[in-house]
């Protein structure tokens, strides 16, 4: 009963696959073709207008922030951030060495400095004490990410940045309702960073945008992003050395984006009791381990379910390509994520000597050997199909442990 489906025996999905049933994803709402139509029928796509204007205050309010600025991914929303606080050339800012490109090459786009610093091997997000033995004299910014479904340690982040004068951008592309003890992510540190793109949890196909608390970063956000323009303080003189580009958000994403945020509850329920029950299932697994995060209040988004083979647990003669392949016939997909630490990736373009890498060997090990994610609505799937993902990974690991 239990041979592997890869050796012939009996898939634990039958003869159909995960993929298929989990819900269509990005979750599509009646309400919102409706405002689409509305939105279409104003003329008013861009500017501005009813709902971005919403989400300025409602998004904020979400995260626990004052104030939130919509732009058009990302990445950009990363580089206002940095351009907003004075970070460009000349100028160090830290980031962990798995991430997306972007966490990285923004510090590049505005001519300053990544330095890149390896992460914590369980949470997988940015190591504090790495952080401390990478800052210089030219070190002006850190760039933490929340990655996968854990939260950094913000406690011990925000200490070093007070104690070197620092500042702090949250990555937030991966925990939209994330929280630290309490605290939305995205209004702890300086600025946050949101990212919209098809996958993340909320997601207008693309979009992003900057959470912050004080209005005068947050004006130099809106105007960076904004051709110079400002609805924050119009009365401020636009600043001299600020660049401005324009990276625009529309109406019909913030549209979207609006019932996405109305409906975040109902589905961040159902996330965390998916991953409850995924993850009692799995107490017993040998070999693997589910990504922890960084204090035990935080409340997690489970952008992506995330699990790390233990170190060396694998029989004699398999890797962790044999274990997807495995889970692949048992009908489930995980996969290896970005399958490289950032600077790794082929698309990685910063010149060799405008970054500067620490020693990274959790980075490397954790994304080349260990690391195993699954897609972000996984956990959307109803209880009995999430149970059949872990009887897979159960008979899998059970089989591949030494
Ligand atoms: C951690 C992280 N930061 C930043 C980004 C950039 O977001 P965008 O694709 O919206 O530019 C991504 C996108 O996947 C991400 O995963």
């Amino acid at each position: 009963m239990n041979k592997l489906a890869v050796n012939g025996g009996t898939p634990v999905f039958g003869g159909k696959k995960m993929m298929d049933l989990i819900p269509p994803w990005p979750p599509r709402y009646p309400e919102t073709a409706e405002r689409l139509l509305e939105v279409y029928n104003s003329g008013k796509w861009s500017g501005c207008s009813v709902y971005e204007q919403k989400l300025m205050t409602e998004f904020a309010e979400f995260q626990d922030a004052k104030y939130s600025v919509w732009m058009a991914n990302g990445t950009v929303t990363l580089e206002c951030a940095l351009l907003a606080l004075g970070v460009g050339p000349g100028d160090e800012v830290i980031v962990p060495g798995v991430s997306w490109l972007a966490t990285a090459q923004a510090p590049d786009y505005v001519g300053a400095t990544p330095v890149i610093v390896d992460i914590d091997p369980d949470t997988l997000c940015i190591d504090p004490a790495r952080i401390e033995e990478a800052i210089t004299p030219r070190t002006k910014a850190i760039i933490p990410v929340h990655i996968f479904s854990a939260v950094a340690d913000m406690d011990r982040i925000m200490a070093i940045a007070k104690k070197h004068n620092l500042y702090v951008i949250e990555d937030c592309a991966h925990a939209h309702g994330a929280k630290q003890h309490g605290k939305g992510v995205g209004s702890i540190g300086d600025v946050g960073s949101f990212s919209f793109q098809l996958s993340k949890i909320m997601t207008a196909g693309e979009g992003g945008c900057c959470t912050v608390n004080d209005i005068d970063v947050c004006d130099r956000i809106f105007r960076a992003s904004h051709i110079g323009n400002s609805r924050i303080k119009p009365e401020n003189e636009l600043p001299a050395t600020l660049s401005c580009h324009q990276y625009r958000f529309t109406e019909f994403q913030a549209a979207v984006i609006y019932d996405q945020l109305h409906h975040e509850a109902e589905l961040r329920a159902k996330r965390i009791s998916g991953m409850k029950l995924l993850n009692g299932l799995l107490r017993d697994t040998p070999g693997i381990y589910q990504q922890t995060s960084s204090c035990e209040d935080d409340l997690r988004a489970y952008y992506f379910p995330t699990f790390l083979l233990k170190p060396n647990c694998l029989k004699e003669g398999i890797t962790r390509a044999d274990v997807y392949k495995a889970l692949s016939a048992e009908g489930v997909l995980f996969h290896e994520g970005w399958g490289a630490p950032l600077y790794d990736f082929p698309s990685w373009n910063v010149p060799k000597d405008k970054f500067v890498k620490h020693e990274t060997p959790v980075c490397a090990d954790v994304m080349y050997n260990r690391v195993v994610i699954t897609h972000n609505a996984v956990l959307l799937m109803d209880d009995k199909n999430i149970s059949r993902v872990a009887e897979a990974l159960d008979k899998v690991m059970r089989a591949y442990t030494a």
